[in-house]
């Protein structure tokens, strides 16, 4: 099949999207209000969700494994949830006062997680700009250390090394920081050490020419933001102890594995951030995160010592949806559920790419994977751009999508989620779609990929 057929087909099922993003895109930069929604040959335009499945504007239904980006690991309108949203939106949606069931979510987010206390937010970013802010205010210190590749939220702090150009970023063992947006003046970039993820010999290098400076070492503890690259133990028990050596302050960003593991990735590693940031999942699909650290760090927050604040912090919705979440759906039982199905679609891929004779390597954990088009193990930024065939990748997307299956977050750097209401017969349904596509992965993508070249 051509590349040009492919799209045919594509754009016959999906003219109603493509009507919208006709319109969307004169009103707005690429159609759409978050960056990483960009899609060739345009973004899909959704109506509805409901448990694994998702519906675009044309009726065209989809097995979901993006899951809004991860966000949604109870699975779209869990029905507990959505039985409970609708009596608390009949009695306000806001009160610009604590709402009555945030001390519940404090409780349970502390005895979870394991940490003192906790502050509340909406938003990703919003929580690692707070998690930064207390690492200055606690260490008195200014630089932050970072990793090639992860990502932490778009505001100026940490919005560098995220997907920095090779030629920009240097030598791999000590890159240089790379701004991740126009707009950003150097002072902030000037601001992060940047260091390869996953090599603890070259950190700990780095940390004894400017440890001294650096008041946190900032990552994602699996990184999930250039596919699903999962480090050694020792890299992650090594910088616990550069943080303790330093005394700088270790911050976990767990944006998005918080809701995949129960108690988040230390459940795995054994390892504890002094600061732990956790959103998505947690709140099943509202708008809600949360920083949380030791009391003698949150003792620096205060009128006259570290601002934090927030119009919609602690609202009713966000909170009463978390405490649902966390209580009656994303438990234990039902998160090995859903990490026992994403291993079986794991094996399923692996079992049928290996059949195909095509190259590449799943890489796996939680509720959530990836399938590099290489056959070699990626570790980091660097090998993920060098080594992944990402018109494959594309190649891959594009056949799945056809057959009703978003297969993951449409993001070369992202994964799929498997959520607690996928079942059984969807992993089938998606491995019977995925034989049919490698066919498809390997006619297509020597085009698509001399095309991205070109
Ligand atoms: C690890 C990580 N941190 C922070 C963020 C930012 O979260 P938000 O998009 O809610 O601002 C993301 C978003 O995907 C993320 O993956």
């Amino acid at each position: 099949m051509s590349s040009d057929s492919y799209y045919e087909e594509f754009s016959a099922k999906t003219r109603g999207s493509a009507e919208l993003y006709g319109k969307a895109v004169n009103l707005t930069p690429y159609g759409v209000h978050s960056n990483w929604r960009i899609f060739e040959p345009y973004p899909l335009f959704m109506k509805r969700g409901r448990g694994s499945r998702i519906w675009d504007v044309d009726g065209n239904e989809y097995i979901d494994y993006n899951m809004a980006f991860g966000a949604l690991g109870i699975g779209h309108s869990h029905p507990v949830l959505v039985e409970e949203m609708k009596r608390v939106i009949e009695d306000g949606t806001i009160f610009g006062f604590e709402a009555e069931n945030s001390v519940k979510v404090a409780e349970v987010l502390t005895s979870r997680y394991g940490y003192d206390m906790v502050r509340f937010s909406t938003t990703g970013l919003e929580a690692t700009l707070l998690a930064v802010r207390l690492a200055r205010a606690f260490t008195g210190r200014k630089k932050i250390l970072k990793f090639e590749g992860c990502f932490h939220g778009t505001h100026e702090p940490l919005m560098v090394s995220v997907k920095p150009s090779v030629y920009r970023a240097g030598h791999v063992k000590t890159p240089n920081p790379v701004p991740a947006s126009l707009g950003m003046p150097e002072e902030f970039t000037n601001l992060v050490i940047a260091a390869p993820y996953g090599d603890l010999e070259a950190t700990e290098k780095i940390m004894q020419r400017q440890g001294n400076e650096v008041a946190g070492i900032i990552l994602e503890p699996i990184a999930m933001n250039m596919g699903v690259v999962i480090p050694s133990l020792g890299f992650l028990r090594g910088l616990r102890d550069l943080a303790d050596e330093y005394n700088c302050v270790l911050i976990f960003d767990e944006v998005k594995t918080s809701g995949k593991f129960y108690r988040g990735v230390q459940e795995w590693c054994g390892v504890r951030g002094d600061i732990m940031v956790v959103a998505k999942s947690i709140a099943g699909g509202y708008p809600f995160s949360a920083v949380l650290s030791r009391r003698e760090i949150f003792e620096v927050v205060g009128p006259n010592k570290t601002a934090h604040g927030g119009t919609f912090n602690s609202n009713p919705l966000s909170v009463t949806a978390s405490y649902i979440t966390l209580t009656k759906i994303l438990t234990e039982e039902n998160l090995k559920h859903s990490q026992q199905l994403s291993r079986e679609l794991a094996k399923g891929y692996d079992d049928i790419l290996s059949d195909a004779g095509l190259e590449y390597n799943i890489s796996h954990i939680a509720t959530s994977g990836t399938i590099y088009f290489t056959s070699r193990k990626i570790n980091n930024w660097r090998e993920f751009v060098k080594y992944n065939n990402f018109g494959r990748w594309y190649a891959w997307v594009m056949a799945m999508l056809r057959r009703g299956i978003i297969p993951q977050a449409l993001g070369y750097d992202e994964q799929w989620t498997v959520s607690i209401q996928h079942s059984r017969e969807d992993i089938d349904k998606t491995l019977e779609a995925m034989k049919e596509a490698v066919k498809e992965i390997k006619d297509i993508s020597k085009q698509l990929a001399v095309e991205e070249v070109l």
